[in-house]
């Protein structure tokens, strides 16, 4: 009911519109109406109102909640089925885990404001604090072969930097597979989780952090970790960043799905690659190795040449550049 109140509101912006008339539309009491409101105007939303006019929504900017992203995303018919919001949570990915092993759904969005223990890869934390960054993990079930899964994590960081080149005028990078980087340092980055048997792919997790407006990092940070209001000095309300990176994942992603076409996620990712054309350290478990990084191939992976010549491919690991 909140979210058909608020878009009531929004289609009557800046006019009155009646208790009555709200109440006409939803087939609710007034009463419950009132209550709503009462509640909307506790969560941060502006609505003026006055006897025998009714209410009028005077400001909804910067309001982070599911029904502000849902009814975004509803309006761009976008392919998320549902959104689950948190003020703070552990960390999205392990949420949309537990509805992935949990449930039959698909396609859900689960957002959080704060992480309380946000995941990098490779076991590391993620800093995700209040009203800074975009924490989300989208929860998806494709038909696909678990070898496959790499390229979601590929898709992501073609959307994240397509998304965030159609707001600021900045040149994004991305280390392969999954840094997003500007100016050398790193403003966000994917984890992908899979569950799969043989062959199999129960449920992917992609959990993307993207340092939005973020004002300053902890120092022993702030020499590799940024924001794009830290390399820009343009804060955005985060809804649109997200709406943006939702709408060009599911583009690459269906194109993926349905069609097997991943040129496009390939081209970005070669043409914005700060790893190719260069010497480069791949990091395994217990070995270090410096090889020249040429290519990738028309899977997503890094292909590289060492100092004896000879050529492998890297499908995993960390790479330092
Ligand atoms: C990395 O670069 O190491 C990956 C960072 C991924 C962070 C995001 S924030 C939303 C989602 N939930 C998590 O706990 N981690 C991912």
């Amino acid at each position: 009911m909140k979210e058909k109140i608020i878009s009531i509101l929004k289609e009557h912006k800046n006019k009155f519109v009646s208790g009555e008339e709200i109440s006409n539309l939803l087939g609710v009491s007034r009463t419950s109406i009132w209550k709503v409101l009462k509640q909307l105007k506790a969560s941060g939303y502006n609505i003026e109102s006055a006897p025998k006019k009714g209410y009028k929504l005077l400001d909804d900017k910067n309001i982070y909640s599911k029904e502000e992203i849902t009814l975004l995303l509803k309006s761009k018919g976008s392919n998320v089925e549902e959104v689950f919001y948190f003020d703070s949570i552990n960390s999205t990915n392990e949420y949309a885990k537990e509805i992935g092993r949990n449930s039959n759904m698909e396609n859900v969005l689960v957002i959080s404001d704060i992480q309380t223990d946000g995941k990098g890869r490779l076991g590391r934390k993620w800093l995700s604090s209040e009203s800074s960054g975009v924490w989300m993990s989208l929860l998806l079930k494709p038909n696909l072969n678990p070898t496959d899964a790499s390229k979601i994590t590929q898709i992501a960081s073609a959307a994240i930097v397509t998304a965030i080149e159609e707001f600021y005028n900045l040149n994004v990078g991305i280390k392969w597979p999954n840094d997003i980087i500007i100016n050398g340092k790193k403003i966000a980055g994917v984890l992908t989780e899979m569950n799969s048997e043989l062959g199999e792919i129960n449920f992917i997790v992609v959990g993307i952090g993207i340092n939005v407006n973020t004002k300053s990092f902890p120092e022993e940070i702030s020499d590799i970790a940024s924001s794009l209001f830290l390399e820009s000095g343009l804060e955005i309300d985060r809804k649109k960043i997200i709406e943006k990176v939702i709408y060009y994942f599911y583009k690459f992603y269906n194109e993926y799905i349905k069609n097997k076409e991943f040129n496009e996620v390939l081209d970005i990712n070669k043409k914005k690659s700060v790893t190719l054309n260069r010497d480069v350290f791949i990091i395994r478990r217990n070995e270090t190795f410096e090889a020249y990084a040429y290519d990738l191939n028309r899977d997503g992976e890094l292909m590289v040449r060492d100092k004896d010549g000879k050529e492998s491919v890297v499908f995993y690991g960390e790479v330092s550049i």
